[in-house]
């Protein structure tokens, strides 16, 4: 993928469009008025179906909380007369193929789309397209002519992991070595991760290793990993940037393996279960929060507006603008990330629903929980 394509204009701040887009709809103002992006989808009520092709099971989100998210403000947002056909490609592009194509045979409403490969499933958006179903990209930014976007800042992610290195490793950076542990090349976000965080980290530290992850699969990061070890030699890995939670703990189970007396930063992303308990205990040095519950909501609210003809409050939703490999100013929303420390484990997760205390400080985690603040 050309990530040099791939650029986000900001034009409005994605949560205050979302707010206002909210309040417009429920003063009941908006209907059918207004443009709202290029297919002309016919006007429908609350009997509409949303078709929401998610990429892999592996990472707990997407079964844990963006179709569920979905499923909810769906119904919510059409007075339970709205439905989710959902699928899940299992990693699978071909599959994925094969679903999209069935759900434009269902003629659904509108699909919400999240690519395994970008690229390949472009020749599907289009088929869409041509059944006059509007695609939105969820997540991650399929080719062809989709309808909207809506993801998190992707290139932001990568800069706060890179950030997070650079804090760990001090003043002497440059002479430390680090390891890289990217993403799926079929996946545009990965690019954007990589590109972001080298953005932060080339010149200052020396990269010793750096490897593109197949699938993002935990289990190639480790065989990887075991690499690096061998490569670099496992005393001077002085940490390693990994652009996921699922394989930053791979990575960390290599380096415990082989023996490490005290493990290295080591970067994630998604704020998973497991990797804020390893945040709990010292073994991970940090992931990135999303608000899958603020990514989820909006896109459930674009697709519903864009069917229901509510051009304003669709305009409202997507106030960026960015550009694929493939088309040019597609209407947009970026959801701002945090970096997940430590410190603000109570303020993000646990503020919002994510996970409970008790859920995270199980009892091999009692006595870390005991010294972090809003989790006592
Ligand atoms: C990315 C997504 C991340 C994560 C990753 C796979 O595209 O933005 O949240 O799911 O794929 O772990």
């Amino acid at each position: 993928m050309n990530t040099r394509n791939t650029r986000i204009r900001r034009t409005g701040i994605a949560l205050a469009a979302s707010a206002a887009a909210l309040s417009l709809s429920a003063c009941g103002v908006v209907d059918g008025i207004g443009g709202g992006g290029s297919s002309a989808s016919p006007k429908k009520g609350n009997d509409i179906t949303v078709g929401l092709l998610l990429p892999e099971k592996e990472n707990s989100r997407y079964e844990k909380f963006d179709y569920p998210i979905i499923k909810q403000q769906v119904a919510e947002l059409t007075h339970k007369k709205g439905k989710v056909d959902y699928v899940n490609a299992e990693q699978d592009a071909d599959k994925q193929s094969s679903q999209l194509q069935q759900m434009i045979a269902d003629k659904v409403d509108v699909i919400l789309l999240d690519a395994v490969d970008a690229k390949s499933i472009a020749k599907d958006v289009q088929k869409a397209k041509d059944a006059g179903i509007p695609v939105i990209a969820y997540d991650r930014l399929a080719q062809g002519p989709i309808d909207a976007y809506i993801s998190f800042d992707n290139e932001l992610v990568g800069q706060v992991q890179g950030r997070a290195i650079l804090e760990a490793l001090g003043s002497d950076a440059e002479s430390r070595k680090i390891v890289m542990m990217n993403g799926s090349v079929t996946d545009p976000n990965a690019a954007q991760f990589k590109e972001g965080a080298l953005s932060e980290l080339k010149g200052k530290v020396n990269i010793a290793e750096s490897y593109d992850t197949k699938d993002w699969k935990p289990e190639n990061a480790k065989a990887n990993m075991e690499q690096a070890i061998s490569a670099i030699g496992l005393d001077k890995i002085a940490a390693v940037y990994s652009a996921n939670d699922g394989m930053a703990g791979a990575v960390i189970d290599a380096l415990k393996t082989a023996g490490v007396s005290k493990v290295p930063p080591v970067t994630g992303q998604d704020a998973e279960l497991d990797a804020v308990q390893r945040v709990v205990a010292g073994d991970q040095y940090m992931s990135v929060y999303k608000s899958y519950p603020q990514e989820a909501s909006a896109a459930a609210e674009m697709a519903v507006a864009k069917v229901q003809g509510r051009g304003i409050e669709f305009d409202a939703l997507t106030r960026d603008k960015t550009d694929s490999p493939t088309n040019k100013d597609i209407p947009s929303q970026m959801v701002p990330v945090v970096a997940l420390t430590k410190d603000n484990i109570a303020d993000t997760v646990v503020d919002d629903g994510i996970y409970t205390v008790k859920q995270i400080c199980t009892a091999k985690y009692k006595s870390a929980c005991a010294s972090i603040t809003g989790l006592k």
